[in-house]
This record gives structure tokens, sequence and C-alpha cells, in this order.
């Protein structure tokens, strides 16, 4: 709130709010662990986040917000942790489908979804298609995601137009590169956050957040609330973005 209200008084910081925002949603496991709890409870209480957190996307109005929910990496934890992530991913698909039409929400899920059940495959065909068409936000879903997945993914695509004739190496550019990521419909990443109290990207977005501001904060990700992301984005609107130029 007092972040809106600094923005209605300036209008020139509400110019620089971010318009893609990321976040690496972290520390779900300790949080449960510190209330003597298993790790799941932890993933039931992070996804009361989201649904905060995506709120406060639409009242600032971002275009476009990505969650990375499960790495490619995610796998090597123990089987019953991993089946309980995927059916609150599948459940959670399923129950706010009608709040996403509801909130204007487009829904994407990035990330190698061959990985997934058939049903959970079918779910998120579904809510893509029913959400296809809003534009108050897009939300990404970053699940089965790896930033080099996602840069080979990118590389054998290329690598077939070039085969067949479709491309020449020669007008290959990082826009090339850029349109065959997961992320093709998104505008550049301007903020990622990570919560948890890790200072790494965990093979996110590694291509796309090139040239974003990172934002680090030792909250866990259940006890992130409106406050922290207000700091997040106060951080970020104070910060000069050079790209490599001078002032
Ligand atoms: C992030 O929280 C959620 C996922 C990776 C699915 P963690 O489960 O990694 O929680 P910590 O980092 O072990 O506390
Ligand atoms: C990163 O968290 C992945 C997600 C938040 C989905 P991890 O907990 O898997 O990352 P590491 O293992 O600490 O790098
Ligand atoms: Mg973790």
């Amino acid at each position: 709130m007092l972040l809106k209200k600094l923005l209605i008084l300036n209008q020139n910081y509400s110019k620089s709010l971010p318009k893609h925002v990321a976040i690496i949603m972290d520390g779900n496991g300790r949080w449960a662990n510190r209330r003597g709890e298993e790790r799941i409870f932890g993933h039931q209480a992070g996804l009361r986040t989201i649904r905060r957190v995506v709120s406060f996307s639409l009242f600032y109005k971002f275009k476009i917000l990505t969650l990375y929910a499960f790495s490619s990496e995610n796998w090597k934890r123990p089987l019953l942790e991993i089946m309980v992530l995927m059916e609150l991913f599948f459940f959670s698909l399923h129950s706010e489908v009608n709040n996403l039409n509801k909130k204007n929400i487009c829904l994407k899920v990035i990330g190698d979804t061959t990985k997934f059940s058939s049903s959970l495959r079918k779910q998120i065909k579904i809510v893509e298609k029913l959400t296809v068409n809003n534009d108050g936000l897009i939300l990404n879903i970053a699940a089965n995601y790896g930033g080099k997945w996602d840069i080979v993914e990118a590389i054998k695509k290329i690598v077939k137009r070039v085969k067949n004739c479709y491309l020449s190496i020669d007008n290959i550019t990082e826009y090339t590169v850029s349109k065959n990521l997961s992320t093709k419909h998104c505008i550049p990443i301007d903020l990622v956050i990570r919560t948890g109290g890790e200072f790494r990207l965990s093979n996110f977005c590694i291509w796309q957040i090139a040239y974003s501001e990172l934002y680090f904060t030792n909250v866990l990700w259940p006890d992130f609330n409106r406050s922290v992301f207000e700091k997040a984005i106060f951080s970020f609107i104070n910060r000069k973005r050079r790209f490599g130029s001078i002032d």
C-alpha cells in the first residue's frame, strides 16, 4: 500500500515499475520443518502465497508474472514429495480456472510437460485453452523447467529450420534464439526475486535473465507477503539500469 501511495505521488516511479516479474519460490520445506511438520505442509502453504502474489501482480498491473514451481532437477527428490507436488499442481489448475478467468489472467505452463502424467498434461491444456484470450496478466508457471533444457530445445528447433532451408545460418541472431525459447510470448524479465536465502539461480531462465535485476531475500516462500514484495519492487525502481551504457 505504501508503495502504491508513493507511485501516485510520483508518476516517474510508476513508469519504472517492472513489467515482467519472475520469482524463484524457495523455502517451503524449511518453513515446514521449522514447524516440526513434513515438507509437504510447506508446499501447501506455498500455494496460498501464490494466490497472494497473483493478486498483488494484478494490483500493480504487471504484464507478466513467471513463477518457478518445479525444476528439471527436482525429480531427484523423494517420490512421495514429487507426487504431492504433482497433485497440488493438478488440483490447483482444476480449482483455479474460474478464478483465472474472472481475473482476466492467461495461464501458460513453460517447461517439459512430456514428463507429466497424461491427466496433468490434459489439465494443463484445458486451462491454457480456457484462459488464452485473457489479457490482464500472463501467469507463466515454470514446471519441469530448466534453463539449459530451454536452450537445448531452442537449438533443436533452429537446427531443424536450417536443415529444412527455412533459415540461413547467417540470419541466426539473439532474436532467433529468444523466439525459440519457451518464453517466446514474453517481454524481457525485468526483475527476478528469489526467496529462501540462497544466492543462486538453480537453472532458471538463464538466457532470459542475462540483464534482469536480481533480488534475494531470506524470507521463506510461505512467509512471502505484500510488504516483502514491495521491498523488492522498491529496490528495483531505485536501481539504475544501464545495459552496458553510461549514465
Ligand atoms: C521450493 O521450496 C519449492 C520447490 C522447489 C518445489 P523447497 O521445497 O526447495 O524448500 P527448501 O528449499 O527445501 O526449504
Ligand atoms: C529452485 O529451488 C527450484 C524452484 C524453486 C522450483 P531448489 O530448492 O530446487 O534449488 P536448489 O536445489 O537449492 O538449487
Ligand atoms: Mg529449495
